[in-house]
């Protein structure tokens, strides 16, 4: 992994798109600070000075690209797996990115690009922040909140560039992901919303493909821009 740090970036994604052309495959930017941190669905990613982990990846060779949006998964068991690291537990990750700690998020994870070209893999972690300024339903968690103490954001960092590198060029053993995420699904049984209607969450195909049921029907949901609102 090649690695940049910024004190200071609009965004570590928006960096990497603009200057995807001059940049290697496996390219890393983090910043100890976003003035334009994005997150999914068009909103913000906000998070305070110095306590997180805001950082993402250039990737341009084929496997990587073959893979697409199954990247989601990748990184997400590559954060989850670096947590369980650090001894944390009751980890799961929420369909198809967010990884969440005790029923909580503590990661966000924004896959862009254009496949036939590059991805750039966005990820958040609420690291060492306390104090979540936002209005949320569920409010998130952070390392430190959940371990009751301050964690080495560097030494987090190294640990994970290590396993996403690994992870990232093992992205098409999809069995090895799909095999951990069934064991930690965070929608699996929980009542969504998906276009009006209420289902419940089965689970995820060999694709990722989210496995919905109504009614005793079962309908698959491929999209991963997909918005489920949980009921
Ligand atoms: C989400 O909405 O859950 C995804 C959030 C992704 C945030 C990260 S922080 C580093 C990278 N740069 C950005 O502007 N966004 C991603």
């Amino acid at each position: 992994m090649k690695e940049l740090h910024f004190e200071t970036i609009d965004s570590t994604s928006t960096y990497l798109k603009r200057n995807r052309g001059e940049l290697d495959s496996f390219t890393a930017v983090s910043a100890s600070f976003q003035s334009e941190g994005r997150g999914r669905s068009g909103r913000s990613w906000k998070a305070d000075k110095n306590e997180n982990l805001l950082f993402s990846i250039l990737l341009k060779d084929a496997p990587q690209l073959e893979a697409g949006p199954f990247l989601s998964l990748v990184s997400a068991f590559s954060v989850a797996r670096s947590l369980e690291g650090m001894g944390m537990e009751e980890i799961s990750i929420k369909w198809p990115n967010d990884v969440y700690v005790a029923g909580k998020k503590v990661c966000g994870i924004l896959l862009e690009g254009n496949i036939s070209e590059y991805i750039v893999i966005g990820i958040g972690i609420n690291v060492n922040q306390t104090e979540f300024h936002d209005e949320y339903r569920i409010p998130p968690t952070s390392i430190r909140l959940e371990l009751g103490k301050e964690v080495d954001i560097k030494g987090f960092r190294a640990l994970l560039y290590k396993n996403l590198e690994e992870d990232l060029k093992d992205c098409l053993n999809k069995r090895r992901f799909i095999s951990y995420y069934e064991g930690h699904d965070y929608l699996k049984g929980k009542k969504v919303e998906h276009l009006g209607d209420t289902c419940t969450v089965i689970g995820v195909d060999e694709d990722f493909a989210l496995i919905l049921e109504k009614d005793g029907v079962k309908e698959k949901v491929t999209s991963s821009e997909v918005t489920l609102k949980l009921v």
